[in-house]
């Protein structure tokens, strides 16, 4: 008998380390992983290479719908095509964090996204990762996490991980840009990243990536099983 799709939702605010704690939790367990933010961000850039601006929601709905955005998961590696270029690395870069907020609170582009990621999580299981996953997308998830880590923490670790990539940026320009995510991410209308009732949450300021991988698969197996 086939075994139904089992969906473990992640959510959190930026630098909490969820896409790099949902893409192993999703490779233990052997499941795809869904980078939701990375749908909003794609958008975004399309937006940016349109010269478009970001107040007319039309507009950018009609950049999306002439948009062809595809995922690619080889070796549990997600690649994000936009028009077949690779965007990847380019969805993360600091123009596109700066305007990404103004496309993920626009309610007519989270009506086309929402049903993309159902529509996923219907056909096979996923380890989902986002803001809304565990309170709108998939309410119904088999296990959500809610992911947190001090300023400081988050601030550091995007830091580090822009420093990797040579994008030369200071501790401090950066800790202003995540508190000014978390302010838009958490207040908008549609949407806000807030902790689902049945979530569980981990605070990762002192973990180690490893220990926060190896609860979340515990506890994913145990409600699984
Ligand atoms: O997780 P991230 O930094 O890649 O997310 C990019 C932006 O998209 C961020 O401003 C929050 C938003 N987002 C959202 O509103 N809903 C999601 N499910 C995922 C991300």
């Amino acid at each position: 008998m086939k075994k139904k799709p089992f969906i473990v939702a992640i959510d959190g605010p930026a630098g909490s380390g969820k896409s790099t704690t949902a893409k192993l939790v999703a490779k233990e367990l052997g499941v795809t992983f869904l980078d939701s933010g990375a749908m909003y961000r794609t958008v975004a850039l399309a937006v940016l290479k349109s010269g478009e601006g970001f107040d007319d929601p039309d507009k950018i709905l009609k950049i999306l719908f002439s948009s062809k955005i595809d995922f690619k998961f080889e070796d549990s590696r997600l690649s994000i095509l936009l028009n077949g270029e690779d965007v990847t690395d380019g969805i993360r870069v600091p123009a596109v964090n700066q305007v990404v907020p103004i496309v993920a609170a626009m309610p007519e582009i989270r009506r086309q996204m929402v049903p993309v990621q159902r529509k996923i999580g219907k056909k096979i299981s996923i380890v989902a990762e986002g803001r809304d996953i565990g309170t709108v997308v998939f309410p119904k998830a088999d296990l959500k996490i809610f992911l947190t880590a001090s300023i400081d923490t988050r601030a550091q670790r995007r830091f580090l991980e822009l420093k990797s990539k040579n994008h030369d940026i200071a501790l401090e320009a950066i800790k202003k840009e995540i508190e000014l995510r978390d302010l838009k991410d958490t207040q908008r209308k549609i949407s806000p990243l807030i902790k689902a009732v049945d979530a569980i949450e981990l605070d990762t300021s002192s973990l180690t990536i490893a220990e926060q991988v190896d609860f979340i698969v515990q506890k994913a197996r145990e409600r699984i099983s």
